[in-house]
Formats: structure tokens, sequence, C-alpha cells
């Protein structure tokens, strides 16, 4: 049984069937091979500059002072060695699919069909996160024309409950502007049989047309993904300039060290627990630079224009969200973000940089950046189950492809419906964490997906990631990290195993991350383990340290179920296991 688990597809079999299948005239033909480099940076971009830098930026900022530059560039380097190694499968593998693919390559098919079932958290339930953002910015938006859509049509039914429970159990608590608009939403709500009719339209309508589009086509949905990333690029811009202008004429350059509770001036006031609080938010607004790693079908030259527009769109957006966290921290002092859900329009509201038509046209392009995320979001899922379905690990159906529109239409309305249902029933923090740290456990499994491939000669034309030998860097490089944090911080070893009910989940996961660092470096001196792959590996497990204990509770609920239907479908229908 355990070979059966772990059997692996050969890569010159995945790309004879991406071949076959392209040239299957019952098929319906293959997708479309229309995409250039532009195009595939175009769509990184699209995907990653979105809800995480328009709305969970601001308590990200809230939780980790100005020091959240720090994280920022952490989860950076972090994805930057994962796009690396992303783009090694992609130029080795240029099928549709993503990380699950490369994991049926190298650890075999139990540990793709973890990743597949991990992706749809990264990609359908992101998409609730960014759904909810939308609606957000759009009704914030609504309301400055003084157009008002009813409370309890604007926010989801667990939101609201929340704020009623928080309200009856600290009556005296200041009342927020947004916790009265729940409340008012739970009090103004219609009641049919008992319940309470609250719900997100706006979100749910914006899934039903982004669905809709995905669909009708990508060459259609490519032209307007372009259309918005160049206007959302502009706007944020803007709002770097506009917002640094502000920062250095108006004096506010003190507000980058703020005082902290122990009344001394500092960049991270909550310390680097703080800004390790807000690894969900910052990473999540990363997500998306692997979505490029799906359209490898569509594109024109997948093995050298995959890993550069993957890159590509990662640099452009890593040095924004560097910018982007100095203005916001600079324009305002960081305590006022606490939860405000559109900081990029909050630091120009009168109490702040007092710009109103900067307030206007953040909305405007807060509303565009999520739209473009959606869409890329929307694509990148139907293609993976489509991968899945070739592979007997999900049913027939998902792998059909429209005879008209040559897109998978099954599994692209399946993916409106995963992630337009739970809009009815879940709420943004949830989904928020639920999608990062499964990306992150998806992104670890790529990164050591690619030290178990064998090496390669080198190929002019595509993309080879360059080899550093591990044996004794590696290793040097942890010591020298922990020595970087003792340094720091002094008590950091005395303090990691001093456990209490707060610190509980964030001590035990450091813990168990230095072992694992440990025999990593014992791996990388005995195998001359490839340098890059290692520290992506790495620099993830890192990321996932921030996690909390609940989080992984979900998350590991997630994986049983997924496990649940491996076996009780893929297992029995793997196209590996009948042929
Ligand atoms: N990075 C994407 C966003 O921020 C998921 O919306």
């Amino acid at each position: 049984m355990a070979n059966e688990l772990f059997r692996t597809k050969k890569i010159d079999k995945i790309l004879r069937d991406a071949e076959m299948m392209a040239e299957d005239p019952h098929a319906g033909a293959g997708l479309k091979r229309v995409l250039t480099m532009r195009d595939l940076t175009f769509f990184g971009i699209a995907a990653i500059i979105g809800a995480g830098s328009f709305s969970s930026l601001g308590m990200a900022v809230f939780s980790g002072g100005p020091g959240v530059v720090v994280l920022f560039v952490i989860c950076g380097v972090a994805c930057g060695f994962t796009a690396l190694c992303y783009s090694e499968f992609a130029s080795r593998i240029p099928v549709a699919g993503s990380a699950y693919t490369y994991a049926y390559a190298s650890f075999g098919e139990l540990f793709a069909w973890i990743i597949g079932w991990a992706l749809i958290m990264e990609y359908s339930i992101g998409n609730i996160y960014v759904a909810f953002s939308w609606s957000d910015y759009f009704t914030g938006f609504l309301q400055r024309m003084n157009i008002h859509i009813p409370d309890y049509l604007t926010c989801s039914y667990m939101e609201a409950h929340g704020a009623v429970l928080s309200q009856a159990a600290n009556a005296s608590a200041q009342v927020t502007e947004s916790t009265k608009e729940l409340l008012n939403a739970w009090a103004s709500a219609p009641v049919i049989g008992g319940l309470r009719i609250i719900f997100d339209l706006p979100a749910l309508v914006i899934n039903f047309c982004i669905t809709a589009l995905v669909y009708r086509g990508v060459k259609e949905s490519r032209n307007f993904s372009n259309a918005m990333v160049v206007l959302k690029l502009c706007i944020v811009m803007l709002v770097i300039l506009v917002g640094g202008y502000y920062i250095f004429h108006s004096g506010l350059t003190a507000n980058w060290h703020p005082v902290n509770a122990a009344g001394e001036k500092s960049f991270m006031p909550n310390g680097f627990t703080g800004v390790m609080g807000a690894v969900s938010g910052v990473f999540f607004a990363y997500i998306g630079f692997d979505a490029v790693s799906v359209l490898a079908e569509e594109s024109k030259n997948p093995q050298r224009d995959l890993p550069r527009g993957m890159i590509a769109s990662l640099v452009i957006c890593t040095v924004i969200y560097i910018i982007l966290a100095l203005v916001l921290t600079g324009a305002v002092v960081y305590t006022k973000f606490e939860n405000v859900g559109d900081p990029l329009a909050f630091i120009f509201e009168p109490q702040n940089l007092d710009v109103a038509w900067m307030q206007v046209l953040v909305s405007i392009c807060a509303v565009v950046a999520m739209t473009s995320v959606l869409l890329v979001f929307q694509m990148g899922q139907p293609r993976i189950w489509m991968s899945m379905s070739r592979d007997g690990l999900l049913p027939p159906v998902f792998e059909k492809i429209h005879h008209k529109y040559q897109t998978p239409s099954f599994s692209t309305i399946i993916t409106g419906l995963i992630v337009g249902i739970p809009i009815l029933f879940t709420d943004k923090e949830f989904v928020l964490d639920f999608t990062s740290i499964a990306t992150l456990f998806a992104f670890v499994l790529v990164c050591g997906g690619v030290l178990l491939i064998p090496t390669k000669e080198k190929t002019p034309g595509k993309f080879n990631i360059p080899y550093i030998n591990s044996k004794f860097i590696f290793p040097l490089i942890i010591v020298a990290a922990f020595m970087m944090a003792l340094i720091l911080d002094k008590q950091y070893f005395s303090n990691l195993f001093s456990i209490t009910e707060d610190n509980a989940s964030y001590n035990v996961s450091n813990i168990v991350f230095w072992c694992v660092m440990v025999i990593l470096s014992g791996f990388a001196y005995m195998k001359n383990w490839s340098l890059i792959p290692l520290l992506g590996l790495s620099t993830c497990l890192y990321l996932l340290t921030g996690m909390t204990g609940t989080n992984w509770a979900w998350f590991g609920s997630w994986l049983v179920l997924g496990l649940l239907v491996y076996f009780s479908y893929g297992y029995k229908k793997s196209k590996l296991k009948t042929a």
C-alpha cells in the first residue's frame, strides 16, 4: 500500500499526457496558448496586489508597528526562494496544475493530493476573503456617493452575530463605527422562520460576475485583467507619492519611531512577537505569484516566460509593499489602525492626512484591484482540478473543456459555488488565517519537492535554478541566525522554554522549527542539497511558526477531510493504479 500512496508520475509522462490532450480532437482541444511574458507578469501582479494590501495591511500594521516592514522583507525573501522553486518545476513540467503537478512528480500521489486539497484553501477560500474586502470598499464607495445598501445586506451573519455577542459581554466598551453597522445589521434584518436574513450581497454578486467572466474564456479575461493592473499600479503609486509628500512636508517621520509600552521610542513597538503576529495578513498579501504557474498551458513559451513572469511580478510587488508599509506607518501612528479594514483610504481621512479626493480614488482603486485578484484565483482553481481529474483523482467531469469557450466549464462553476456558498456563513478573519496556513504549507512542499527531483543538465533558453552546495553554508546560516536571535534578545533561549497559555503555540512552533533546522542541516551536509530550495523551505517553515494553535487545528481537520475524500475516490480511481 505504501508504494501505491507514494507512486510518482514520471515527468516525461506528464508532458506526453498534456501533449495528447492538446492534440485530441475529441477532448475539445487543449487550452488556447495566448499568454506572453508581459501577460504572465500582469497576471502575477493582478493576483498579488489586492485585499492583502488594501485591507489586511491595517491590522498587520497595528500588530507590528513600523517594524512590520521587516516581515514584508522576510515574506518577500521566502516567496522569492519559493518562486525560484516554482520556476524550476514550471520549466520542467510546463503543464497546468501548479504545485499539485509538481508534487506528483516528486513526492508521489498522496502528497500531490494533499497539496491539491490545500490549494483549494489558497484559491477558493482566499477568494472569499477578497470578495468580503471587495464588498467593504464597494459599499464604502457607494456611501460616499450617498447610495446606501441596508447594513444587513453588506456584512456576514457571523460578523453581525459576533458583534452582538461581544457587545453583550462588554456593554461598557467603546463602540466603533464598523461595530455600530454590524449591530444595526442584526437589529434591522428581516426574520424568516426565526432566522435573521443577513448576508453580504455585493460579495455574492461580484463572485457571480467573475465566475461568468472566467467561464466565457481566458482571452477576454486577460484583456480585462491587464487593463485593471495598469490602473491599480497607477493609483498605488499615487498613494505612495501623496502619502510620502505629506509625511515629509508635515514632519510626520517621528511616527516611524513610536513609543512602546516601556516608554521608549522603537521601530518595533510590540517587539518581534508583535511583528510575527501579523504573519497571516502580510503573507496573504504575497499570495498570488504562484498562480502564474497554473497558466502553463495557456502561455506561448511556458519554460521561458513562467519563471520570468513569476519573479518579475514578485519583485515589483515586494518593492511596492515595503514602500506602502512605510507610507502607512509614517502617515498615521500605528495604534490608530486597530480594526481598520480600509487602511489606504483611512490615512487620507479628515482626522489623518485629510485629502478627500484621495479617499475616493483609493476606494475605486481598491475595488478594481480586488476584482483582478478574484479573477486570477477564480481562473486558477479550475485548472488545478482539471489536472487532478486528468490523473483520475477527481471525477472526469472536472476536466471537461467547454466546446465553444475552451475553458474548464464544470470546474469553473464549482469554484463559483465553493466561493459563493461560504460567503453566506463565514467571516473575514477566519478565512484569512485558513488561506495563509494552507498556502505556506503548499510552498513548503514545493521547495521540498525541488530537493527531491533529480538534478539535470542546464538547457539554454529554459530556467535552471542555480545550484549552490549547501553542505557547509546551510548549517552556518542556521548557527548565524540563532546567534543573531540571541544578540537581538538575550533572553530568547530561556523565553522559548518558559511556556505560558498565551505564548504556547508560538514557543512550541519555534522549538519545533529549530529542531527541524538542525535535522535539515544534517541532510544538507550528507546529501549536498541545493541551497536555494533549502532556504525556501526554511523561510516558509519559519513563517509557519507565526500561526496559532487554532489555525493548526482547523487546517488539520481540513487535511483529515481531504484524506477521507482521497481514500474513498482518488486512491481507487487514480490513473497510475488503473493503467
Ligand atoms: N495577495 C492577494 C491579495 O492580497 C491574495 O488579495
